[in-house]
């Protein structure tokens, strides 16, 4: 599959790496592709990288992995590139970095998963990978025993089907938690936010029913 990533640092550069060596074809969006050199020569023939524009016209599927308070303006610039494919959204609202956008989303109490849905009319969002630290991310992927969780929320049954299948092939078991209306279980201060849980313990916290149990219904 080819996926375009929007950001390649913590998040965008080890999702990458992950999906690399799963055998999929990565193109980071980045503001400066010198700057990720390093990452391109240590992943190979299956990663590259451009724009943010172009990283979202290559890929079949779309991961934003920047700040979140860049996302309107990014919206804007791949809007055209993104219309009918799914992009998940890694991104955290945080008020010292993202500014008056993390009032914004707050305020309106419906999750920031449903706030990035309303600046990408015609792509289907699905809110993911922005519940794991980024050093579970990297150092727990196919954690033996018991894999760790990916939640993700979202309203279209096959996009949430291509993210819970990324999911798997990082090395983590998804759990869609719900629709998008759920999508404020998976910010900043929820239960299972920046935990390092399994499949059980998110729907334990989160009190989901065990019809959740990843099946992207
Ligand atoms: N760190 C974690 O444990 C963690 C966990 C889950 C979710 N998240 C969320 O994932 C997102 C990325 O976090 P991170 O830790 O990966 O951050 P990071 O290491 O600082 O990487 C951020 C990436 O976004 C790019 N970027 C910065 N400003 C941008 C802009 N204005 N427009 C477009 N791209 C821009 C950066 O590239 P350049 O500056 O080089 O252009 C960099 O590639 C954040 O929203 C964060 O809340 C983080």
């Amino acid at each position: 599959m080819k996926i375009g990533i929007i950001g390649a640092g913590n998040i965008g550069g080890t999702l990458g790496r992950l999906w690399v060596q799963a055998g999929h074809h990565v193109r980071f969006g980045v503001r400066d592709p010198e700057r990720v050199l390093p990452l391109l020569d240590e992943l190979g023939s299956g990663a590259s990288a451009g724009s943010a524009r172009a990283a979202a016209a290559y890929g079949d599927l779309v991961v934003y992995a920047g700040p979140y308070g860049a996302w309107p303006e990014v919206a804007e610039d791949i809007l055209s590139s993104i219309q009918g494919k799914t992009v998940a959204d890694a991104a955290n609202p945080y008020p010292e970095r993202d500014g008056a956008i993390t009032d914004i989303v707050a305020r309106t109490g419906r999750g920031a998963g449903l706030y990035t849905a309303g600046l990408l009319p015609g792509a289907h969002v699905v809110k993911a990978f922005n519940t794991i630290y980024w050093l579970d991310l990297r150092d727990k992927a196919f954690a033996p025993g018991r894999l760790l969780a990916m939640p993700m929320a979202g309203d279209d049954a096959a996009a949430l089907r291509a993210i819970a299948d990324l999911a798997t092939d990082a090395g983590f078991e998804p759990v869609v938690i719900g629709g998008l209306d759920r999508s404020g279980d998976l910010d900043p201060g929820s239960p299972i936010y920046a935990k390092s849980f399994t499949a059980d313990q998110v729907r334990a916290a989160l009190a989901l029913n065990s019809n959740h149990h990843g099946d992207r219904s």
